[in-house]
């Protein structure tokens, strides 16, 4: 997600974010932008990750500004409170995807803060098909079928043994692409509509690239007007997105390498 770091740190300034809650640590690659963000303006970046690598663990122990909630995302929202921007970068599939946007439409709601989130992965691999970090975690109905080992290319709704993009191990994929409630992308799209049927108008910007960040806002935030104005030259570029198309192929191209010298 750091590759959107001056996008994100510009949409920080324009809504004068102070509380900062952050799901999907991992290393802590954006988690350090965010807490140089929050030194500087006083507030506090609360990161959740049940499973972060060692070197964010070693990291965030020296940081006052920042507190590690070692919790899966929807058992954490509990201690979350008057947060200003929510960063979405956990489990990748629909069920979490979208109890999390429900329940920040909640926590917003309820501290009287506009709606304010920003989505990694909301295009190709993950915009339409599930992938599990903790398929036990996802009640029965809500989990496709999946694989650990295989992996996905663009163009192909199945998957491929030992090919592709895949998590070896640490992750699996969904089958099969598209259809009702599979992958991150559906999951934004039934969250807006539900949220428009309840009368709730939201902005969504898309910059299609690097596996793609989806802008969500109320649009009657006091600064909707000119966050729009900083995304609206990003949002479904196509110029990114045949870009974005291109950085695939290639990496695609290096993993078939990478699987043909091993195998
Ligand atoms: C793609 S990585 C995050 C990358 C990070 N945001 C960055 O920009 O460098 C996903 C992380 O989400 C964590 N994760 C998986 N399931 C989660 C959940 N239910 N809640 C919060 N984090 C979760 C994983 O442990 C993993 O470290």
């Amino acid at each position: 997600m750091s590759e959107f770091s001056d996008i994100i740190v510009n949409a920080m300034n324009i809504a004068n974010v102070s509380e900062i809650a952050e799901i999907g640590a991992e290393y802590g690659g954006m988690t350090s932008i965010l807490a140089d963000y929050v030194e500087a303006n006083d507030g506090h970046l609360y990161s959740i990750d049940p499973a972060p690598k060692r070197e964010f663990l070693d990291w965030v122990a020296a940081h006052k500004k920042v507190t590690h909630i070692a919790k899966p995302s929807l058992d954490a929202f509990a201690k979350l409170k008057n947060i200003d921007l929510w960063l979405v970068d956990g489990d990748h599939n629909w069920f979490t995807v979208y109890h999390e946007l429900k329940a920040i439409e909640e926590a917003s709601t309820r501290d009287k803060k506009p709606f304010f989130a920003i989505m990694h992965d909301v295009c190709w691999p993950a915009a339409h098909r599930d992938m599990y970090y903790a398929p036990d975690a996802i009640p029965d109905e809500y989990r496709h079928n999946y694989c650990m080992d295989s992996g996905a290319k663009p163009g192909q709704s199945g998957l491929l043994r030992e090919q592709g993009m895949r998590g070896m191990g640490h992750f699996g994929w969904a089958l099969h692409e598209g259809g009702e409630r599979n992958g991150v992308k559906c999951a934004v799209v039934d969250f807006i509509n539900e949220a428009e049927a309840n009368g709730r108008a939201m902005a969504y910007a898309e910059i299609p690239a690097v596996f793609g960040l989806g802008i969500l806002f109320d649009v009657d935030a006091p600064w909707a007007g000119q966050l729009s104005d900083l995304l609206v030259p990003f949002h479904d570029n196509p110029l990114i997105a045949k870009l974005e198309q291109n950085r695939l192929a290639n990496y695609l191209t290096v993993l078939d390498w990478q699987d043909g010298a091993i195998g």
